[in-house]
């Protein structure tokens, strides 16, 4: 590294709340200096949780089929953008808001093919979208309870569903047929574990921000839909942060 590299924390935690810092070369990811500030701020977490859960559960081929829920969650954004520039086709699933048509067009314009509410999970609708896309081998479950469980019910026999975050506070309640009859597999993904366990492996790492960068710099990976906030307003952004339906994330800026 030579001054004027950026650089990134390698873990979670390291380096917040101050401006400058001396860290070991080891503990910091170097990122090119031609991507935009807010992307290389936001990369180390969301896009590498969404880029993991996509590699390392099913081998996903162009054309095949993910559905996720908090579509709109900064993971969620990561993925349709990672799902599109490798061919694969999403299903988004968002909670009904007042402004829904506008937060559909957003999440289209990303990349998604499908943007549907929790309710439409449950409606008859649903076939209209298997009949030109596969039902999905991987579902990403972001929140629990009832959405959870009507996700679920759309992932192809033998399929695999990630949870990694637990947004509505409920457990996941699977029902039985869907062991017995579709013999589905439930899995879980914590990105501090994944990189705890390959501290060694610093190919894995490399290889995967690599990939995320050269995203970047295409144009395919953009930064999640932000608010930047000076430090000094952070009650703002605190307020900001527990809001429903804000589908922003709060960047504080030092
Ligand atoms: N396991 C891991 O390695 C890992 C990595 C990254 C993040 N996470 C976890 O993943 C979750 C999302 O993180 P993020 O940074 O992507 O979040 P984010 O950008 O702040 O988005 C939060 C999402 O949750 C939705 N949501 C909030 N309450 C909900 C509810 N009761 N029912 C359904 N949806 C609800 C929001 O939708 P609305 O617009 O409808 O409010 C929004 O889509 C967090 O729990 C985070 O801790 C886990």
């Amino acid at each position: 590294m030579r001054p004027g590299d950026w650089v990134i924390p390698a873990d979670a935690g390291l380096g917040t709340w101050r401006t400058q810092a001396v860290f070991p070369e080891a503990s910091l990811l170097q990122v090119p200096s031609d991507i935009p500030l807010l992307c290389a701020a936001t990369l180390s977490v969301n896009p590498c949780t969404a880029y993991r859960m996509l590699a390392d559960f099913e081998s996903l081929a162009p054309g095949d089929s993910v559905i996720q829920n908090a579509a709109n969650s900064g993971v969620g954004q990561a993925v349709i953008q990672i799902t599109k520039a490798t061919g694969i086709r999403t299903i988004n699933v968002v909670r009904d808001r007042p402004d829904l048509p506008k937060l559909v067009e957003r999440l289209k314009a990303l990349g998604a093919d499908h943007v549907i509410t929790e309710d439409m999970l449950r409606k008859p609708e649903m076939k209209e979208i298997f009949k030109s896309i596969p039902k999905p081998r991987l579902a990403l479950n972001c929140v629990g309870g009832k959405s959870t469980t009507e996700m679920l019910r759309h992932l192809q026999p033998k399929g695999t569903m990630v949870t990694y975050g637990g947004m509505a506070k409920q457990p996941v309640t699977v029902p039985v047929s869907a062991f017995i009859f579709r013999d589905v597999r439930l899995r879980g993904f914590w990105m501090t574990q994944w990189k705890k366990d390959h501290a060694h492996d610093k190919e894995s790492l490399s290889s995967m921000m690599d990939t995320l960068c050269q995203l970047v710099q295409r144009g395919q990976l953009g930064a999640p839909a932000c608010t930047t906030v000076p430090l000094e307003d952070f009650k703002e952004a605190l307020v900001a942060s527990t809001q429903p339906f804000t589908s922003s994330k709060q960047v504080l800026l030092l």
